[in-house]
């Protein structure tokens, strides 16, 4: 189960501070499970797991395996909430090097991820690393507009379809969208591509564990009913108000009671590469929830112990409007020991024996400690390990966590209306039909 630790941020909290904001906290889950907060229309990830597999995974598995048996590569387009959460369990679940791998070690395709950028380097160097290969493609757009998955699935099915032919590309092409509308829905019904819904009240960042992160997953091998698993046991577990019982809630409130306390930045700190993509997908969680009416804690990330020799410093001793939450994964699979070696004369020697796993952790707690007495509060959550459950259990955590918390800060958790201005100013300068005029006027400003 997942668990909160707070002995590195104790002295930057008191006692009586739980006294007070259990009944705040008792009164935003009972409107949560009411359907009463603003956004309610966005409440769908509550019993998500649970209804998920209560409906049965059948088809998502069957696609998945259907894309492993006749792909080497299948890549992966979307962007923002139809991207982050995909890219954070495939990576969790797979091993760092795995595109890398042969085939009979990787169990699945390769698995790419496009459309998250404009790149056209980058979409080069995709098309360099497919070339040859059995290709399938799974986009994913709730609305079947945004820019970026749409170019990138317009360059990739011509790109398909010159390969194979219109026919076989046609088989090759999964799409994840709105039940009913939006163009991509228009052109899965005309084509019949498999399609596969996003539910209307499940936003963006709350989707990984609907057919959005659920079919990549598939499709890389992952066992997706254990992820299921994982975020259902979540779901009951964290379903009290009590905040002595409910760690997801006491993590809500903390980092609200350190916010009003002066902290304007949160950083979710990571000592495994593999989580890289996990706080990316945190990162837009927080941000796009919170960051609203001039008001949200500033999400930021980084990767240790890599980022303890470049931002180390500055966490230490910079401005001291931060606190840290650490991802701890408490048991390692990966048994790698030092080796003796008295030539190397590194100094190194005492260690000989001793496990990374252990040299690792005792990085991750004399940093925690020289932070917290640096002035920055160290909160601790940890997962038993880098299973799929643990996986499921930690969306569901910190999904619970930011919908509470945005109730705490007073602000709608589930809408994004920021994201639009830069949509409609880039649509302008692009020439957008119906936007034309705009268009000519920005261009005037900037000439
Ligand atoms: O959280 C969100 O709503 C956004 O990040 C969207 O997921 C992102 O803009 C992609 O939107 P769509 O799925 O409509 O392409």
């Amino acid at each position: 189960m997942v668990k909160l630790d707070l002995q590195f941020a104790a002295a930057f909290l008191a006692d009586r501070e739980w006294e007070y904001q259990q009944p705040f906290v008792t009164d935003i889950v009972s409107r949560l499970h009411k359907g009463e907060v603003p956004g309610a229309n966005f409440l769908g990830w509550i019993h998500l797991p649970s209804e998920t597999l209560k409906q049965g995974i059948e088809l998502i598995e069957q696609a998945g395996a259907r894309i492993r048996e006749n792909s080497d590569a299948v890549v992966v387009i979307g962007i923002g909430g139809s991207y982050l959460g995909a890219r954070a369990a495939f990576e969790w679940c797979k091993p760092e090097y795995y595109n890398q791998l042969p085939q009979d070690r990787r169990g699945g395709p390769e698995v790419y991820f496009a459309g998250n950028q404009l790149s056209p380097a980058a979409f080069q160097d995709l098309l360099q690393v497919l070339q040859g290969k059995r290709v399938s493609l799974n986009v994913i757009s709730k609305s079947g507009t945004t820019t970026e998955p749409a170019v990138a699935f317009r360059l990739l099915r011509q790109w398909l379809t010159d390969k194979v032919g219109a026919v076989e590309a046609d088989k090759r092409i999964y799409v994840t969208t709105d039940r009913q509308q939006g163009a991509l829905k228009h052109l899965a019904d005309a084509k019949g591509y498999p399609t596969f819904v996003i539910p209307d009240d499940v936003g963006g960042r709350y989707s990984v564990l609907t057919p959005v992160g659920l079919l990549p997953l598939a499709a890389a091998g992952v066992d997706i009913r254990k992820v299921l698993m994982g975020a259902a046991t979540a779901e009951a577990e964290f379903a009290t108000a009590q905040l002595k019982d409910n760690p997801a809630l006491r993590y809500a409130v903390v980092r609200n009671v350190l916010h009003q306390k002066g902290k304007a930045v949160e950083i979710l700190v990571t000592y495994e590469p593999a989580l890289r993509s996990f706080a990316e997908w945190w990162k837009q969680l927080f941000g796009e929830s919170e960051g609203k009416d001039q008001k949200g804690l500033y999400p930021a990330s980084v990767a240790n112990t890599t980022d303890l020799h470049s931002m180390g410093q500055f966490i230490q001793e910079g401005t001291r409007n931060l606190f840290e939450t650490v991802v701890r994964v408490e048991n390692q699979t990966a048994a790698v020991s030092l080796p003796s070696d008295p030539q190397l004369e590194d100094g190194l020697e005492y260690l000989a024996g001793k496990s990374l796993a252990w040299v690792n952790d005792q990085a991750r707690l004399a940093t925690q400690m020289a932070h917290r007495d640096g002035g920055v509060p160290n909160l601790t959550v940890t997962v038993p390990d880098k299973s799929e459950q643990s996986l499921g259990e930690l969306f569901y955590f910190f999904e619970l966590a930011c919908a509470t918390s945005s109730q705490l800060l007073g602000v709608n958790g589930f809408d994004q209306p920021g994201v639009e201005a830069y949509k409609t100013n880039m649509f302008a300068l692009l020439g957008k039909p119906g936007v034309v005029a705009q268009s000519k006027g920005m261009k005037d400003t900037l000439h």
